[in-house]
């Protein structure tokens, strides 16, 4: 029978055994997967283990400094690059959803290829891969694990592909590895982390992204996901969100109109995300997070609830 210890316990003799005295790079996403593959091989091979996780100006609010914190935390050999600048001018003016995940993708890769170029002799790249992610491919683009899933058709590799790579949860579908994660004593909070998209909230402000329209996002998102937390809706919800749509809508504040801003709230359960059904959240809930919405974050006027499954929905708007 698979146990979680047993599994540690073989995985980081194998890891110790395969990498022996050389250096491994790893991506960080502040998701599961990559965090418990960084916590399994700092286990296995401790300071030669060198991770990078980047900002690429799209993460929820505050998310950058407090995952990086919780790394550093939990003794990893972490650095955090904020590449944000370098993001947004990237996708300046781009409103085609496949186009944003393209760019978005490229310059994960650019920067990461720079990152790894800091480490001396590094031989293996190490990812957090599960089993789903090589029948389904979810994580399209945009994420350290599916840099070389999405990018080994393209001309001129990146050196870092050059690199051995080592998947130690390879074989593990996704409540194993929260499993794995628990009995290597990690953080609540990192293994209930809803899961969020590689290009993030990116793909949540439809249409063409601006530092603005981030700002407002981020605003809104969190007091959403906080607004959950709070009231102990958080786990019970599969993954949750706001998208920042591309309409504005007339208002009333005093006695002027206002045209300004609409997002829409989404929360879903799943156990997979490939089918989702939107939750039904207490309408006092709604009320009260529509309502601190609309008085906290300037530009603002208008929240929608979304209450459409997948299929036909998806998950995401874009
Ligand atoms: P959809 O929107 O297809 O989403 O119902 C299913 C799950 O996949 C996530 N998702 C992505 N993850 N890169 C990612 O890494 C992407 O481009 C991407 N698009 C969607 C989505 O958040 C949900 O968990």
């Amino acid at each position: 029978d698979w146990t979680p210890d047993a599994f540690i316990e073989t995985t980081v003799a194998e890891l110790k055994q395969q990498i022996g005295k050389e250096k491994v790079i790893l991506g960080l996403s502040g998701g599961v997967d990559s965090s418990v593959a960084a916590m399994l091989l700092h286990k296995a091979i401790g300071e030669q283990l060198h991770c990078i996780f980047v900002n690429n100006g799209l993460l929820r609010k505050n998310e950058f400094s407090q995952v990086l914190e919780q790394y550093q935390g939990m003794g990893l050999n972490v650095k955090g690059v904020d590449a944000s600048a370098r993001f947004l001018e990237a996708l300046k003016g781009e409103s085609d959803p496949e186009t944003k995940r393209k760019i978005i993708g490229r310059v994960f890769i650019e920067v990461f290829d720079d990152e790894s170029h800091q480490v001396e002799n590094a031989t293996w790249l190490a990812q957090g891969t599960i089993y789903p992610d090589r029948i389904e491919s979810v994580s399209a683009s945009g994420g350290p694990s599916a840099v070389i899933k999405s990018h080994h058709n393209v001309g001129g590799l990146p050196d870092y592909m050059k690199l051995k790579i080592v998947e130690p949860l390879q074989l593990l579908f996704k409540d194993e590895v929260r499993r794995v994660g628990k009995n290597l004593d990690m953080a609540p909070e990192i293994l209930g982390r809803h899961p969020f998209p590689g290009p993030g909230l990116g793909i949540r402000i439809l249409g063409d992204i601006t530092a603005e329209k981030v700002r407002i996002l981020q605003e809104v998102d969190a007091i959403f996901i906080e607004g959950l937390k709070k009231n102990g809706l958080y786990d019970k919800v599969w993954q949750a969100g706001a998208m920042l749509l591309p309409v504005n809508s007339v208002g009333v504040m005093g006695d002027e109109r206002t045209y300004e801003k609409c997002v829409a709230l989404r929360a879903v359960e799943s156990t997979d995300g490939m089918t989702a059904d939107w939750v039904n959240l207490p309408y006092e809930f709604l009320q009260k997070v529509s309502n601190d919405i609309i008085n906290k974050v300037k530009g603002v006027n208008r929240v929608v609830y979304d209450i459409s499954s997948k299929p036909p929905a998806t998950i995401e708007w874009e």
